[in-house]
């Protein structure tokens, strides 16, 4: 596709990966960035100026489809959703706050994504647009301390990748993109190495360019393909990947 003159919406698009991604398509696009913190789009947009910001909530029904029907009036339509809003964190299974934190992480990376691609389907079968949505490496493997985060995130692929059959009469394209650990926010405490949210931003802009599915970032791109033929190995090295390294 081309990325010039399209509508997009990025979810959680104030800070991180999702801002990157706002700032590497703003110049040729309209590009509105939501989520829930006001303060944080708005200097994300006194940085960026062509940034349109717009509050949303993703767990909330009212809130998401009001954002769909401001952007049909404020936009004319949408071409691109980013799901990309999520809550990337990783706690033991074996703690008492767990069972309100898998409540909260399901909330967002799952039901939120899916509601957004939902409530925007009239507008995306309109134009023939495409649904991003942001995943992780975290799907190939088995990680022990983010169970939960890998669990919605392992539902997002399915989900994209049943999605992607179902609306493709719709002429709608699903995109899914797998990403290592990015330096971003929520990944502030892992102590491993991280790939720039910027890097990622281009990765995705030319994955959308080239009609890509699946767009594979990084160390992620020879181990979705090693995956099948050796899910041991991948399971050790993104285990390992975030896992800081122990005293020397
Ligand atoms: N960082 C990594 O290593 C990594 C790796 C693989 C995948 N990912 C995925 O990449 C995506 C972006 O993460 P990030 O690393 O850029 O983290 P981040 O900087 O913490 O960004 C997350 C964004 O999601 C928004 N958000 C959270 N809950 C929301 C809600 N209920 N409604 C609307 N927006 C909401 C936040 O904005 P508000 O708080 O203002 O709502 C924030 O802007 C996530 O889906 C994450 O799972 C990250």
């Amino acid at each position: 596709m081309k990325l010039q003159g399209k509508s997009v919406l990025v979810t959680g698009g104030g800070s991180g990966i999702g801002l990157a991604l706002a700032r590497r398509l703003a110049g040729d696009n309209k590009v509105v960035i939501a989520g829930r913190d006001e303060a944080r789009l708005e200097q994300a947009r006194s940085q960026s100026p062509s940034l349109i910001a717009r509050r949303l909530d993703v767990t909330s029904e009212e809130d998401a489809s009001a954002a769909i029907a401001w952007l049909e009036s404020e936009l004319s339509g949408l071409d691109i959703l980013v799901n990309n809003a999520g809550r990337f964190r990783g706690y033991a299974f074996d703690t008492p706050t767990t069972g309100e934190r898998t409540r909260e992480d399901v909330d967002v990376n799952l039901v939120g994504a899916a509601r957004m691609t939902r409530l925007a389907l009239p507008l995306l079968s309109e134009s023939r647009g495409t649904v991003v949505f942001v995943s992780s490496g975290v799907v190939l493997a088995a990680v022990p301390g983010f169970a939960v985060y890998a669990a919605t995130k392992a539902a997002v692929h399915s989900l994209a990748r049943s999605l992607r059959a179902e609306l493709k009469p719709n002429g709608i394209h699903v995109v899914e993109v797998l990403l290592p650990v990015i330096d971003t926010e929520a990944a502030r405490d892992l102590d491993v190495p991280k790939l720039p949210p910027s890097a990622v931003a281009d990765a995705i802009a030319r994955g959308l360019e080239r009609d890509r599915k699946e767009i594979r970032v990084g160390a992620i791109r020879p181990l979705a393909p090693l995956a099948r033929l050796s899910p041991r190995l991948v399971n050790h090295l993104i285990t390992r990947a975030l896992t800081p390294p122990g005293p020397r």
